[in-house]
């Protein structure tokens, strides 16, 4: 009968299963994107947003991005994504770094600035950062979009 031995033996093929891929990963990705794959922050998708986008990568992942605003000031930042684990920590970190900054200053990053702030990227995970920064700028494009509205409507009146 499958006894104690059995899930012993069980779990310990689990656990260095895992300690394998752990090490293939750890060859493969920096500490950082690891960190952020494994434990993310700003996951989720924000009710009724300030501004948000959804981009589909040409890998058939999405990539889905939420802001919320103070002023030009982007307060909060969530994200929401279906893909790899590499777009997860460029979700995370992204989202971690245009919090407290301005629209204009958020636009202002670029794929590369990312991968730098993982500590690097894989050359074939590369696509992944570009698929978060352009969400992110269609984020903040719709915000604009959505501000020029408003000020048509109060100039309006
Ligand atoms: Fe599709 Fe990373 S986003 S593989």
């Amino acid at each position: 009968m499958g006894g104690r031995g059995e899930s012993t033996e069980f779990d310990r093929l689990a656990e260095e299963l895992q300690r394998q891929i752990l090490e293939q990963e750890r060859a493969v990705y920096s500490a950082k994107v690891l960190e952020e794959a494994h434990n993310p922050k700003n996951v989720g998708r924000m009710p009724q947003p300030d501004a948000w986008a959804i981009v589909h990568g040409w890998c058939g992942d999405t990539m889905e991005i939420y802001l919320r605003l103070d002023g030009d000031k982007i307060e909060r930042a969530t994200f929401m994504t279906d893909g790899c684990g590499s777009t997860v920590a460029c979700g995370s970190v992204l989202t971690q770094m245009v919090q407290g900054r301005s629209l204009e200053e958020a636009n202002q990053i670029q794929p590369d600035d990312l991968i730098a702030a993982l500590g690097g990227l894989p050359e074939e995970s590369v696509h992944c950062a570009e698929l978060t920064v352009n969400t992110l700028r269609e984020a903040i494009a719709r915000a604009r979009a959505r501000r020029e509205v408003r000020s048509e409507e109060l100039g309006g009146r």
